[in-house]
C-alpha cells in the first residue's frame, strides 16, 4: 500500500489534491490517482487538510489529529494587534510553579509550527529544577567570565593599534561589559541569566536540517505568544544560548542528542510586574517595489 490512499466512493475528483501537491497526486482524464511515497510526500499533510470531501487517508500521518477548522479560527485583527503589542520581556516573576499539564500544552503548541521542509527536528528541554537552572545559569555566568578575560587582554593588546576594526573593538568592549556585569549580579545574589524564572525552555534541532534555527525561534515564539493568553509572560535569553553552543561545560550538563545544538532559549512565568502602556520602537523600514 502507498502512503497516501483515496477512498473512491467519496471522492468527487476535484483534482486539488494534484493541485496542491503534483509530486503525490496527478489528474489525467478526471481520474485523481496517489502515489505519495518517501521520495515525493514531506508529510505536510496538506492533500487531507484540504480534500473537500474528506477522502484521502494518509497512512503514515495520525488521522485522529486532522480536526475540523470550522469557520471560527479568527481573531479581531486590532485586538490581535494589541496582544502582540503588549508583549514584553519579563524578568520578574511570581515565585509560583507553572503547572506541568499547562507546560505540555505549551510544548504540544509547537508542533503546529512550521518548519523548513516540514523537517519537524525541533526538541525542547524544560528546566523547572531550581537546582538545575541554577547550575546552568552559573556555568553561563562563568564563560562570559572567560570570554570576558579574553576580551580585556586583547582590548588591552589592541591599545594603539590602528589595524583592528572597529567591529571587533565593539565585540571586545561588549565582552568585557558583560563579565563586569554579570560577575557583580551574581555575587550580589541575582540571576543574570533566568532571573529565577520558574521555567527554563531550551528549543534544540539536528543542525543538518534546512532551518535549524529558525524551526526553533518559531517554535518558541509560539509558545510564548500562547503562553501569553494563560497569564504566562516569556523572556529570550540569547545569552544562554550562545553558552550552550560555545561553552562545553554548559552542552555537557544539557546531554542533547548527537547532532543536536539549542537554537532558542525561553525563560517564563507568572509576571511580577504589569507593563500599563505599549512601548515605543522603530518603524521597520521598507522599500516597496
Ligand atoms: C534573540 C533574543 C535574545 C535575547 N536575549 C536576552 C537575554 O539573554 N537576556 C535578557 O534579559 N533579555 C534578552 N532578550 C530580550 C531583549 O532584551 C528584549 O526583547 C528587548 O530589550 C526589547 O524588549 P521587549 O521584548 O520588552 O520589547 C533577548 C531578545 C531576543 C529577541
Amino acid at each position: 500500500m502507498g502512503w497516501v490512499t483515496i477512498d473512491k466512493d467519496k471522492c468527487s475528483e476535484c483534482g486539488i489534491c494534484a493541485l496542491r501537491c503534483p509530486f503525490s497526486f496527478s489528474k489525467q482524464d478526471s481520474v485523481v490517482t496517489a502515489h505519495a511515497d518517501e521520495n515525493s510526500c514531506s508529510l505536510c499533510g496538506h492533500c487531507v487538510s484540504l480534500c473537500p470531501e474528506g477522502a484521502i487517508v494518509h497512512h503514515k500521518m495520525d488521522m485522529s489529529n486532522f480536526v475540523e477548522i470550522g469557520d471560527n479560527a479568527t481573531f479581531e485583527t486590532d485586538a490581535f494587534i494589541r496582544f502582540i503589542r503588549a508583549r514584553r520581556s519579563h524578568r520578574h516573576f511570581k515565585d509560583k510553579d507553572i503547572p506541568r499539564e499547562i507546560l505540555e500544552k505549551l510544548i504540544d503548541v509547537c508542533r503546529y509550527a512550521p518548519t523548513g521542509g516540514n523537517a519537524q527536528t525541533v526538541r525542547a528541554i524544560v528546566a523547572q529544577n531550581p537546582k538545575k537552572r541554577q547550575k546552568l545559569s552559573d556555568l553561563t555566568v562563568d564563560f562570559f567570565i572567560q570570554m570576558g578575560e579574553g576580551a580585556e587582554k586583547t582590548l588591552e593588546e589592541m591599545k594603539g593599534r590602528e589595524t583592528e576594526s572597529i567591529a571587533s573593538l565593539e565585540t571586545m568592549q561588549i565582552l568585557a561589559n558583560y563579565k563586569n556585569r554579570l560577575s557583580m549580579a551574581r555575587a550580589a545574589g541575582y540571576d543574570p541569566v533566568f532571573y529565577k524564572a520558574p521555567a527554563v525552555v531550551i528549543f534544540h534541532s539536528h543542525s543538518q536540517t534546512r532551518t535549524p534555527k529558525d524551526d526553533c525561534v518559531i517554535a518558541s515564539t509560539t509558545m510564548s505568544l500562547t503562553a501569553r493568553t494563560m497569564g504566562l509572560e516569556a523572556t529570550y535569553i540569547g545569552l544562554f544560548e550562545m553558552a550552550a553552543k560555545m561553552y562545553q561545560p554548559v552542552s555537557e550538563e544539557l546531554k542533547l542528542p548527537p547532532g543536536h545544538e539549542v537554537y532558542s532559549v525561553v525563560i517564563m512565568g507568572y509576571p511580577k510586574l504589569a507593563y500599563l502602556r505599549t512601548v515605543d520602537r522603530n518603524p521597520i523600514k521598507t522599500r516597496w517595489e
